[in-house]
């Protein structure tokens, strides 16, 4: 049996995270078998292709209902039997149906420090508020949106010049360094969740997760 683990990606655009993890594959400990996406003319299905990968387009409005979509979602994923499946700006709440199915195997990257700015537009809440700090959490996917438990939250301080672009880049550049590592780590065992905790190295994390700051990003 291979050491290298199996992982879908779904995703609704760019997919700046899915080459991030691509360009880490080939040091780490998982490849990318299959690319789905709701939108069928999301980028992120373009950069699967390039790299030969099984790019998917499934398009949701052509379905009845969330639960018809997410029926057929979960028999595109299915056919990968993949170890795990990973959320990289996968724009659409999944139905309970399908996180049960997949619990425990399921994860996604949410640009704030969660439980602080669930949902959308986190960049201009952060700017509205004038928080010192913002950032980006890896986590498990539970019912409840943005919400299972952390693995990894990279932090940053937001400084007087910021705007909303600039916060989206220096989050979006910590994100593409943490989510490649953090699924690398679940692929080596490293990463568990035993009853609804994640542990590292059999140690169990703080409920934030396994913190780090912009200026240095290292995981060991
Ligand atoms: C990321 O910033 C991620 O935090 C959020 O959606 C964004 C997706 O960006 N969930 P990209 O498509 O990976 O460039």
């Amino acid at each position: 049996m291979s050491d290298i683990k199996q992982v879908v990606v779904l995703l609704s655009g760019n997919g700046s995270n899915l080459q991030a993890l691509l360009d880490q594959q080939d040091q780490s400990s998982y490849q990318i078998i299959g690319v789905i996406s709701n939108r069928p003319n999301a980028y992120g299905l373009e950069r699967a292709r390039q790299h030969r990968i099984a790019a998917i387009p499934l398009d949701h409005k052509v379905f009845s209902s969330r639960e018809a979509f997410d029926r057929r979602l979960q028999e595109e994923v299915e056919r990968f039997d993949p170890d795990l499946i990973v959320l990289a700006g996968y724009m659409r709440i999944l139905s309970p149906d399908f996180v049960h199915r997949f619990s425990d195997r399921l994860i996604n990257i949410h640009p704030s420090l969660l439980p602080s700015y669930r949902g959308l537009d986190t960049y201009r809440r952060v700017l509205e508020d004038h928080q010192p700090a913002h950032g980006t959490t890896v986590h498990y996917v539970t019912t409840e949106l943005d919400s299972g438990a952390h693995i990894i939250q990279a932090e940053l301080t937001v400084s007087p010049a910021d705007n909303e672009e600039s916060l989206r880049q220096r989050v979006q550049a910590m994100e593409h360094r943490i989510y490649p590592k953090a699924v690398d780590l679940i692929a080596r065992g490293r990463i568990t969740l035993k009853e609804h905790k994640v542990w590292f190295d059999n140690r169990p994390l703080n409920p934030e997760g396994y913190l780090v700051k912009e200026d240095n990003l290292e995981i060991p």
